[in-house]
Order: C-alpha cells, then sequence, then structure tokens
C-alpha cells in the first residue's frame, strides 16, 4: 500500500500518536501507547492507555481515541495510527471496537523504536478482524 496516496495525513498521525503515548497512565505495566484517530472530515483526535489499580479497568489507548471521538461528535473513521515500542498490533477488544465504525479503517502500526517520519506498516482492519461481528 502507498500511504501517501492512501492517508496522505500520516505523518500527522504518527506524531500525534506519538506524543499522546508520552501521556499515558500505565504505572502498572509501564507499557505505553498512544493512538490517533483520523476522521472523514480530518479531524485527529487523540487517546493514550489509562491503567487502574483494578486492573481489569484499563482502557486501552485505541479505545480512548475513538470515545474521546465520539464524546466531541465524530463518528466517521478513515484511519488510526497506533504507537507503541515494539510490535504495534491492537488487541482483540480494540479491533471489535474499532470495527463497529469502519472495518475498512487503516491501521497504521508504528514501532516508537523507529525514527519519526518512517512509514509505518498499515493493514486495513478488515484484515485484522475477519468476519467480525455485528449486529447490523
Ligand atoms: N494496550 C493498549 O493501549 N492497546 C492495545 O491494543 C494493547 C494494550 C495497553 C493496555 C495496558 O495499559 C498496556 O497496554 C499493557 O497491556
Amino acid at each position: 500500500m502507498n500511504l501517501d496516496s492512501a492517508c496522505p495525513q500520516w505523518l500527522i498521525l504518527q506524531t500525534e500518536a506519538r506524543l499522546a503515548r508520552r501521556r499515558a497512565w500505565a504505572p502498572y505495566s509501564r507499557f505505553q501507547v498512544g493512538a490517533a484517530v483520523l476522521t472523514v472530515d480530518g479531524t485527529v483526535i487523540v487517546g493514550c492507555n489509562v491503567e487502574n489499580a483494578s486492573f481489569g479497568l484499563t482502557i486501552c489507548a485505541e479505545r480512548v481515541a475513538i470515545s474521546s471521538a465520539i464524546s466531541q461528535g465524530f463518528s466517521g473513521f478513515t484511519a488510526i495510527c497506533v504507537s507503541l515500542e515494539g510490535s504495534p498490533v491492537p488487541c482483540g477488544a480494540c479491533r471489535q471496537f474499532l470495527v463497529e465504525f469502519n472495518p475498512q479503517m487503516l491501521v497504521l502500526l508504528d514501532d516508537v523504536n523507529q525514527p519519526e517520519g518512517t512509514v509505518p506498516e498499515t493493514i486495513v482492519l478488515a484484515e485484522l478482524i475477519p468476519r467480525a461481528f455485528h449486529l447490523r
């Protein structure tokens, strides 16, 4: 996939996801994750993981970003960049959460060990969650 044509805003998403990652609340795992979602009108909204002493309450960066966007009135999403250290693939719960909105969403997998400006591997969400659960 040529990311420059598929998602010309990829560098903005990467920059914003990396900045959000640094705001992660991750005192338990020490594993910081940032996400930046692109809306159909070009707005970028970020999220980071938010952990809790009651571990099961932890929220992933992707779900924070989407929930923030929804609460601000956005509901059409074309791409999301996930920034973390290592192999940045969204967890299963986040895949289901994302597919609610657009199975064709581009998922930019940004490894922060690579210098900013490195083109992130990109995959269409439907490939990450084939035969997803839908009610409609
Ligand atoms: N985490 C995310 O934010 N997104 C994912 O897709 C996978 C995991 C967070 C949750 C937790 O705070 C930390 O990474 C370690 O699991």
